[in-house]
């Protein structure tokens, strides 16, 4: 409850935050993903886990085959063709008895903290591979020949390389030769960005001014600017992470922002000033220009062969004061926009404000914070010891940008809600337009993977993919260009999935329509572009998702399935559309558009529901997925009504006596008030809660008609492929097996309703529902029965019968606009 106040809330927060420089407002921004894929269709897929947890570190090299992961207590190589061949190999490395004992007695959590967590995992030289783990808050390090795949004898002082918590940000690289690594390294000391294993160790610089406030470390990425580079530049190493704003308008009084960093790869440090300092340290706020997005949770680059076309990825979420919520926000930056930022004007910290303010006062030449170029060496700087002391003292008391980096179009190229994005990867993808597109890959808090093409300024979100049975979140993404894979770690382990699977689209305008960048269709099925021999034969469309399918009429229109039912029935036509984003389109007898609400006819997102049905109301149904502006069949029935129920059938009614029936009667009578009664109470707070969330719909989907606010997910139910469920519900009569046998020969027994989630345990265990959460709000899954067999509508029990009036008003409410007055 206290959440959905927040939600609320968040509402009138957003409605007041004004002024703030984004032209687009979140609105068009909330993407709904394409297709659902859960868990259970993705059953075939690699997965490793080897007794060990928190498989975080994650180090592909794709050219070997091999990716090496880092996790609890152990070190794994797999086979990156196919991580669960069973060919891995392993290294055991658990915090020894002593060091556990030791941490246990300083407090520590004896779950998850006392263990050795490897949290460094990365290639030293062409021989051997470089580990560091926390070893029960005692860090070592280790190089470990890659071929022996053994520990070495001599295990190294890990402390100022590697975090004593587990949990606690850190980022680190090896980059020839030099360990370049972030974090707060103990508990009691100051974050800090360090060089190691390089004849020149650098740390950063600790009081007055504070270079790092309070710092949690998020990635680090190293950018070769040296290479083409006129100026005769260096290679960079940008730092991503979360500190304490100290400057002056951070916006609405956030205490905690988002920055990028960076240090020159040759850096040697000062002479007298900064002597073991970095000399090229600078700093500026990293923005994404959405109010409240300002956790920074993951940071990705992509080049595009070379680095002036970097491009970073960010993903933010709400600030602490949101904890209640998830949503979050993705942006863009390229690596111009970065430089633009470090080449601008500097910032300087008030001692009587104790803030950071524009410094507009003299800048010393040459210019603080920059790495040592052509020009440079001309005037005698040949290394960063060269440098004159006001430079150095500049920088040491300056290193914050007063110019902050803004996203590109100075907006997010995504915002999601109920989601938290918990990582991030990117791939360049070559699409048949002769166009690059970037896929982001972004996995979830809870266990998903989400799969979006970036196309213009948005972010279209192909699929969403349940990686995950258990909830939890996605530490690590990696993605292999030679495996056409991407590698998932979480916790419980760590999985292998195809960047794309397009034989799932099985219509040209399902392969279309996705607009996956992967994948094309070739006039029989949809293949993956990278593999296909002949490309002239595909055709896709990114950009739009409507061309390419005018002329496929090879399709096989889907076969027409036939229904009976009795006058007065309720007749389920079910028509599951596979993409979150179609609307289902009912064509009565070729002609007759049914529209919501006319008539008899309710149009509900997996079928069109007749109520009380005549015999005018046989005839031929066609049902359409109507998507991006194109349709196509889904389903084809023929409705035969039957004028009144058959004689036998009434002979062969249920043989009660007939006060056992009347007094049967009342009790169902009064039950059914009471329980409705319940119901009542739990559809006001279903209401009442989807009608808040309407109300922050309304701010962000300005009635584009094309999303679609409610949709139950096909359930995971075996039958999936085939459903023409017919549900009847005939109140006050028990058809007997002979009769409805007739009429539906099939003969399946209701699968049992699910769990219950807590939030509707008011006495009511028979409501057949399961909680989804997608594209902003919380949907009803409604186990939709295939084909109601006789023996079963014979022996319901009651509650399985009011389930189903349940599931009937479901269906006709999910039709009408729901508002709180309906209540
Ligand atoms: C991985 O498996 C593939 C196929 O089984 C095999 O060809 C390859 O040699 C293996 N790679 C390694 C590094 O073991
Ligand atoms: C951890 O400590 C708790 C309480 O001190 C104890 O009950 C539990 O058995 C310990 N677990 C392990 C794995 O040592
Ligand atoms: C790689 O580093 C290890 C550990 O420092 C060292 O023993 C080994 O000789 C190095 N290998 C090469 C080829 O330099
Ligand atoms: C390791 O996995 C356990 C079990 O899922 C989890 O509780 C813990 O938070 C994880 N620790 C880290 C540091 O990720
Ligand atoms: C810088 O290097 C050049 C050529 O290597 C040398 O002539 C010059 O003396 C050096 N300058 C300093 C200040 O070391
Ligand atoms: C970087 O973004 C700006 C707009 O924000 C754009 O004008 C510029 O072309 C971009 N540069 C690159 C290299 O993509
Ligand atoms: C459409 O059909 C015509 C002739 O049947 C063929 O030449 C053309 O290539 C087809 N176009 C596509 C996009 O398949
Ligand atoms: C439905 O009925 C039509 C004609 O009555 C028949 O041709 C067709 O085969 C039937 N379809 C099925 C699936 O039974
Ligand atoms: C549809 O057509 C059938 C015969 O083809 C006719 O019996 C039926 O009344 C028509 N239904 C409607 C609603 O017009």
């Amino acid at each position: 409850m206290r959440r959905r106040v927040a939600h609320c809330l968040f509402v009138l927060f957003v409605a007041v935050a004004t002024g703030y420089p984004s032209r687009r407002s979140a609105v068009d921004l909330d993407a709904t993903p394409r297709t659902t894929i859960i868990y259970n269709e993705l059953s075939d897929i690699p997965r490793f886990s080897g007794h060990a947890l928190n498989y975080t570190t994650l180090l592909l090299e794709d050219e070997k085959g091999i990716l090496y992961v880092g996790a609890r207590g152990a070190i794994f190589s797999l086979n990156s063709s196919n991580i669960a061949d069973g060919s891995q190999r392993k290294i055991q490395w658990e915090a020894s008895p002593e060091k556990q004992k030791d941490c246990l007695q300083k407090g520590k959590n004896n779950k998850t903290e006392c263990f050795n967590h490897v949290r460094l995992l990365q290639r030293l030289n062409s021989t051997h591979l470089y580990a560091c783990g926390t070893y029960a808050f005692h860090p070592l390090c280790a190089a470990i020949d890659a071929d022996k795949f053994t520990l070495p004898l001599h295990l190294e002082e890990g402390r100022e390389r590697c975090p004593y918590d587990p949990a606690r940000g850190y980022t680190g690289l090896i980059v020839d030769g030099g360990l370049y690594t972030a974090t707060r390294y103990e508990f009691r000391s100051l974050p800090d960005i360090r060089r190691n294993l390089h004849q020149r160790p650098l740390k950063t610089e600790e009081s007055p001014v504070h270079w790092l406030n309070d710092a949690e470390f998020v990635a680090s990425v190293l950018v070769r600017e040296s290479v083409g580079s006129p100026a005769g530049d260096d290679d960079k190493i940008y730092y991503f992470f979360m500190e304490q704003a100290g400057e002056e308008g951070a916006s609405f009084g956030q205490t905690q922002v988002a920055r990028v960093a960076r240090v020159c790869k040759n850096d040697l440090g000062g002479k007298k000033i900064l002597q073991r300092k970095w000399t090229s340290f600078l700093k500026a706020r990293l923005a994404c220009y959405i109010p409240y997005y300002e956790v920074l949770k993951g940071v990705y680059s992509l080049d595009g062969g070379s680095w002036p076309s970097t491009v970073f990825y960010a993903t933010f979420t709400l600030s602490a004061q949101w904890r209640s919520m998830e949503a979050s926000a993705v942006c863009q930056y390229n690596i111009s926009e970065l430089q633009r930022a470090f080449d601008g004007p500097y910032m300087e910290y008030q001692d009587t404000t104790r803030k950071w303010t524009r410094y507009d006062g003299d800048v010393p030449d040459p210019r603080p914070g920059s790495c040592i170029t052509d020009r440079f060496r001309e005037n005698g700087y040949n290394s960063s010891q060269d440098l004159p002391n006001n430079v150095l003292d500049f920088v040491k008391q300056r290193p914050l940008m007063f110019e902050e980096v803004k996203p590109v179009r100075g907006e997010p190229l995504l915002v999601k809600k109920n989601v938290l994005y918990t990582a991030l990867v990117a791939d360049r993808v070559p699409a048949l337009d002769g166009q690059q597109y970037n896929v982001l890959f972004l996995g979830t808090g809870d266990g998903w993977l989400h799969k979006g093409v970036v196309v213009g300024s948005v972010v279209h979100i192909v699929e969403e993919m349940q990686v995950f049975r258990a909830p939890q979140p996605v530490e690590t993404l990696v993605v292999s260009k030679a495996q056409r894979s991407i590698y998932v770690g979480a916790a419980s382990g760590v999985l292998q999935l195809p960047l794309a699977s397009c034989a799932r689209y099985t219509t040209c305008y399902d392969c279309i329509l996705a607009r996956d960048p992967y994948c094309a269709w070739d006039g029989k099925g949809c293949r993956e572009v990278a593999g296909a021999a002949d490309r002239t034969r595909l055709t896709q469309d990114v950009q739009h998702g409507t061309d390419g399918c005018w002329n496929s009429s090879a399709q096989a229109p889907p076969t027409q399935r036939n229904r009976t039912a009795l006058q007065g029935d309720d007749v389920l036509l079910t028509c599951n559309q596979r993409s979150n984003l179609a609307r289902a389109a009912w064509l009565l007898n070729g002609t007759v558009e049914l529209a919501e609400g006319q008539g008899p006819f309710r149009v509900g997102v997996d079928g069109l529901l007749v109520m009380n049905a005549l015999p005018e109301h046989s005839g031929q149904y066609r049902c359409y997925g109507e998507e991006s502006g194109l349709r196509s069949l889904m389903a084809t029935y023929a409705l035969t009504v039957l004028p009144e129920q058959p004689k036998e059938s009434r002979a062969m009614a249920p043989s009660h006596s007939p006060q056992q029936a009347t007094a049967d009667g009342k009790f169902i009578y009064i039950s059914v008030i009471t329980v409705l009664g319940g119901l009542c109470l739990v559809l006001g707070v279903v209401l009442f809660y989807v009608a808040c969330l309407q109300r922050r719909k309304g701010r962000y989907v300005l009635g584009d008609p094309r999303i679609v606010e409610l949709q139950t997910v096909s359930a995971n139910h075996p039958g999936k492929g085939q459903d023409d469920g017919c549900l009847q519900i005939i109140p006050g009569e028990a058809p007997t097996a002979a009769s409805l046998a007739r009429e539906t020969p099939l003969a399946v027994p209701p699968p049992p309703p699910p769990p219950l989630p807590a939030e509707f345990t008011n006495g009511l265990s028979t409501l057949p529902s399961t909680l989804r959460k997608m594209n902003g709000a919380r949907y009803v899954l409604l186990q939709q029965q295939e084909e109601p067999s006789a023996s079963s509508l014979h022996n319901a029990s009651f509650a399985q019968e009011l389930s189903k009036i349940l599931e009937k008003r479901k269906h006709t409410q999910l039709v009408e606009k729901l508002d709180e007055s309906s209540v």
